[in-house]
């Protein structure tokens, strides 16, 4: 479970002071399905950076399971952003230079590569659909193939949590339902805390969690955000 309170982070840049968020209370349950949705600017990335620990705070706070982000020991913050979550991101930043298995592979390499990793990477990129390319590099793959990869890579690690900021943003709308599609099913089958941010309110289902910002601050409550149920 993610606790959001009151939350505040300003950029500087030189002379100039962008409020990003504005004072953001909500909470996100562990095991749910959660959209960011708000307008270009309005603090959607930020927000989601904070959420894995990626930047600090201006002031209030993110909680994960009753720990503060921010008062974690590096080493702490760095197991957190490397164990417990999984990040996707808009331009799938995969490596040119390494095929589909190595780019799955590369959080792990600092710390060597076991058999087993290497046989489990395998393992993702077939369960995303790409046990045919597995040795293809990033410019020999579509859109949605590089962005299934970035998947297989955040989930190498069985992350509790994952993030994703606009994964189908640079995908035609077929591949972009293929990509929800994976992200669903991996909720689905393990549980996993989802949120991702998306402009596309047409993957919504059931029983997820919508959070609106705008400014800075969510439109919808600080009691985190409403559930939409279809009637
Ligand atoms: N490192 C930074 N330095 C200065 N200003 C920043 C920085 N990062 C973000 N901002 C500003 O903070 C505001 C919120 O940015 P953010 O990236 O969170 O918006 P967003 O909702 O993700 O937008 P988009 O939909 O375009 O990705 C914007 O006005 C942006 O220009
Ligand atoms: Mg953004």
């Amino acid at each position: 479970m993610i606790e959001i309170q009151d939350l505040t982070k300003t950029h500087y840049r030189g002379e100039t002071e962008v409020r990003a968020l504005r004072g953001v209370t909500c909470r996100i349950p562990k095991g749910s399905f959660t959209f960011i949705f708000g307008p270009s600017g309005s603090g959607k990335s930020t927000l989601l950076y904070l959420m894995g620990a990626l930047d600090n705070p201006t002031s209030g706070a993110v909680s994960v399971n009753g720990r503060n982000l921010a008062e974690l020991s590096a080493r702490d913050r760095d197991e957190y952003r490397r164990g417990d979550v999984g990040f996707v991101f808009q331009s799938f930043n995969l490596l040119k230079n390494l095929d589909a298995v190595g780019n799955v592979l590369v959080p792990f390499m600092p710390k060597g590569i076991s058999p087993d990793m290497r046989q489990r990477a395998v393992e993702l990129l077939k369960h995303v659909g790409l046990g045919n390319r597995l040795d293809h590099r990033p410019n020999q793959l579509s859109g949605g193939e590089q962005q299934r990869v970035a998947i297989a890579r955040a989930l190498l690690k069985n992350p509790a949590l994952v993030l994703a900021d606009e994964p189908t943003g640079e995908l035609d709308s077929e591949t972009g339902a293929e990509v929800f599609g994976y992200l669903r099913r991996l909720h689905v089958e393990q549980q996993t805390t989802v949120v991702v941010v998306s402009h596309d309110d047409r993957y919504v289902t059931d029983g997820d969690r919508v959070l609106e910002l705008q400014d800075g601050q969510l439109r919808n409550g600080e009691a985190g955000g409403t559930e939409r149920n279809e009637d």
